[in-house]
């Protein structure tokens, strides 16, 4: 495929999202704060993108590419905030559905090579589905998968910061109010324990939360991510959050050894 979007190209989006994401600031602070906390964080998804496509050694249009994806991935998250109030898509709308409503009504990637249009819009609806439908192409599929495994690495950092009660950090366990008790639901251990990603709705307890955060290592796609996983103690650090239990112990288990089964240098069990 042809140079498919040229570094100039997203300066200029990155202008566009950057008034885009200032036209929801209205001077309140509850919501100027929520606005900046979505803000922030695709920040920081750019950046950790950046380093997993370098990881990859892709060509410079797919890095940038990747990049675009990362920066409009929760561009629906402004418009959500605005209309209802709130980031949980169970009490509101499905966010990445809401941003691929936003690119079709302002158009920012319309002076795109129409292939790199799709493959960002793809990226942005498909960014938080329980799977990635096999029918998508390859470079869909790719690009999808750099912005789940970026997004994953700063939400793990977002929440721990939240657990650890630095102040100013939202994150969907207030939103959720879970009972902040020690116990572990059958349907989360069992779906864990079986190296798959429980369900939110199977969440009952804030351990089941973090127990299902735990359970992201399953998603994940690149050698980097594992190895920064690792290399971040994000799991030694929501175990520490934790309470201690056999369930919790068994979890943390199968989940780093996962990690480290993946991460390049890590323990392979013959
Ligand atoms: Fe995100």
């Amino acid at each position: 495929m042809s140079n498919l979007i040229g570094r100039q190209a997203l300066a200029s989006l990155r202008s566009w999202f950057d008034r885009y994401v200032d036209s929801f600031m209205n001077g309140d602070p509850a919501r100027d704060c929520a606005i900046r906390l979505k803000r922030d964080h695709t920040d920081r998804v750019c950046r950790e993108i950046v380093g997993l496509a370098r990881s990859l050694s892709l060509p410079d249009d797919r890095q940038v590419l990747a990049e675009t994806a990362a920066l409009f991935h929760d561009v629906g998250r402004f418009e959500q905030f605005a209309r209802w109030g709130t980031y949980l898509d169970a009490r509101s709308e499905d966010h990445a559905a809401l941003g691929v409503e936003v690119l079709e009504r302002h158009r920012p990637l319309d002076t795109l090579d129409p292939a790199a249009r799709r493959l960002v819009t793809s990226a942005v609806r498909l960014h938080n589905r329980i799977e990635i439908p096999a029918h998508e192409s390859d470079d869909c599929k790719l690009v999808t998968r750099l912005v789940r495994d970026a997004d994953k690495l700063d939400i793990w950092d977002l929440a721990l910061r939240y657990y650890c009660h630095e102040p100013g950090d939202w994150n969907e366990a207030i939103e959720l109010e879970l009972p902040d008790v020690p116990r572990i639901s059958d349907e989360v251990f069992a779906g864990v324990m079986d190296r798959r990603m429980p369900r939110m709705r199977a969440v009952k307890t804030l351990g089941d939360f973090k127990i299902i955060q735990m359970g992201w290592v399953f998603d994940l796609n690149f050698d980097l991510s594992f190895e920064l996983v690792a290399r971040r103690g994000y799991l030694e650090r929501l175990r520490g959050t934790l309470f201690r239990s056999d369930r919790v112990e068994r979890v943390f288990g199968v989940v780093r050894t996962f990690v480290e089964e993946r991460r390049p240098g890590g323990c392979r069990p013959d």
